[in-house]
């Protein structure tokens, strides 16, 4: 019998062991200030404050009731407030308002006026024009948050008087979604008493709060706290898992060790069985094509899972993934969860979004097919490494085995203490010719882990010359081998 390992549709050098490309802003819009940009030095009062440096673990977002206006701060002088805005087909401009409500007679309005000329984004602010960099944005990319194709659109602001920035943005309160950042003058104490954002001139249709403001975001990459190097540290490329939030956490506790892992043997099998006709995960395989989950063929792979839902996350919450050469998922949202995604065999590229909407909902109402954004830019994971998601951060995404062998993931998911409604369904976008729209997804379980592993071991096993595989398995190089 023959094997070929050859996937005429990948490159060679997807067999190549990929570095880790730490994620970048470079794709992300970066914005133009009028003012100064340069990093202040602390005033006399603010001397011995510490910097509100925004680790993920400490973080919370508070949903707040349907159609709020108006949101007080956790914080005076630093926060954030995101609403939830419909689509404005007028390009009528909206404020963004910070108050101080306390004393009344102390009160203090800075406010943002947000604009759209008919072609760009602007912020007035002090009578001063604020230009998105246009030279940041990437072809294709339309990025706005007075005249946007979705239906609607969190668009958000973000107070830090340490700083004294403002940053506003669109889609997750995060720095790689930041459209603006505002420099206040030095000595411009206008923030320190803020206490209130409202929004004027739209009716949100949802508000949430951060009692952080937006400084910096943690990279996607988790390494164990033993190789975390000086370097790591200095380029954001990668965190210890101490970092992040407590679900992270857990999941990384049970799926991070070296225990935790595919024998060549196992991956042999699964490659086996997935490639020949007549096999269970072939004939698995070829049944979710038919059934067109996603409503594109190659948006295919397996679920796996492992032991029981247990009430903390969609689905079950241990889930082996088996991806397919050249095939991965849409675009997609995890229902608020957070994640640990470890790769135990082959590659797998993790590409961000802005989130997609809820269900039902079009991603682009305009009909031109445009994407959400893209948040900085794809990373390739390579076996044993780790990266993860929270509702934040990374919650949306889109996973593609670029590699010539099958990928097998192990991810796992859990929603953070403070959900109290456990969404249990995926929502995804729909690619179709004329519209983007979002789907729901609940993630099923194809086949048991364990009946799995039996099976098509017991398929790897009953072929009667296996010698080709366990070469190939031997060699890393599944170029040189076929038989
Ligand atoms: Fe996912």
């Amino acid at each position: 019998m023959t094997f070929c390992f050859c996937n005429p549709a990948a490159q060679p050098n997807d067999l190549q062991t990929n570095p880790i490309i730490p994620i970048t802003t470079s794709k992300v819009v970066k914005m133009q200030t009028m003012k100064s940009v340069a990093r202040i030095k602390p005033r006399l009062g603010l001397v011995k404050r510490l910097a509100p440096v925004r680790l993920a673990q400490q973080k919370q977002t508070k949903i707040l009731n349907d159609s709020v206006n108006s949101i007080r701060l956790d914080v005076e002088g630093q926060g954030a407030a995101s609403f939830l805005i419909p689509r404005n087909l007028d390009n009528k401009p909206f404020q963004f308002n910070l108050s101080h409500s306390i004393n009344a007679d102390d009160k203090t309005d800075l406010c943002f006026s947000m604009h759209n000329d008919g072609t760009d984004d602007y912020v007035m602010f002090d009578g001063q024009r604020y230009d998105v960099d246009k030279e940041a944005i990437e072809d294709g990319e339309t990025v706005s948050l007075v005249h946007f194709k979705a239906e609607e659109q969190w668009a958000w602001i973000s107070v830090d008087q340490y700083h004294q920035i403002v940053k506003i943005g669109c889609g997750n309160i995060n720095q790689a979604s930041t459209l603006w950042t505002i420099q206040l003058g030095e000595e411009d104490f206008r923030l320190e008493k803020i206490d209130t954002i409202y929004v004027s001139n739209v009716s949100p249709l949802k508000a949430k709060t951060e009692w952080a403001p937006v400084v910096y975001d943690l990279p996607p990459v988790v390494k164990p706290q033993s190789v975390i190097s000086l370097m790591d540290i200095q380029n954001k490329a990668a965190i210890s898992i101490e970092t992040l939030p407590a679900a992270c956490q857990e999941l990384y506790g049970m799926v991070s060790g070296e225990g935790i892992t595919m024998e060549p043997m196992e991956v042999a099998a699964i490659e086996y069985s997935l490639r020949t006709p007549g096999c269970t995960l072939f004939k698995l395989l070829a049944g979710k094509r038919k059934h067109n989950e996603f409503d594109d063929p190659n948006q295919v792979y397996i679920r796996c899972t492992l032991g029981d839902h247990l009430g903390n996350s969609p689905g079950v919450p241990y889930v082996l993934e088996i991806w397919p050469s050249g095939c991965g998922s849409p675009i997609h949202n995890h229902s608020g969860a957070s994640a640990i995604i470890k790769v135990l065999s082959g590659v797998l590229d993790v590409t961000w979004y802005d989130p997609v909407l809820a269900a039902g909902k079009l991603n682009d109402a305009t009909g031109s097919n445009d994407k959400p954004r893209q948040i900085g830019n794809t990373t390739t994971f390579v076996k044993d490494q780790v990266t993860w998601m929270d509702d934040n951060l990374y919650g949306c995404h889109r996973l593609h085995n670029n590699g010539l062998m099958t990928c097998i993931t192990i991810q796992c998911y859990q929603y953070p203490e403070e959900d109290r409604v456990h969404y249990e369904y995926f929502d995804f976008i729909e690619d179709t010719d004329d519209k983007l729209e979002t789907k729901q997804f609940y993630p099923t379980s194809d086949i048991d882990f364990g009946d799995m592993m039996e099976v098509v071991k017991q398929e790897l096993d009953d072929f009667e010359d296996n010698k080709p595989w366990l070469d190939y398995r031997k060699s890393q190089d599944g170029l040189s081998v076929v038989a």
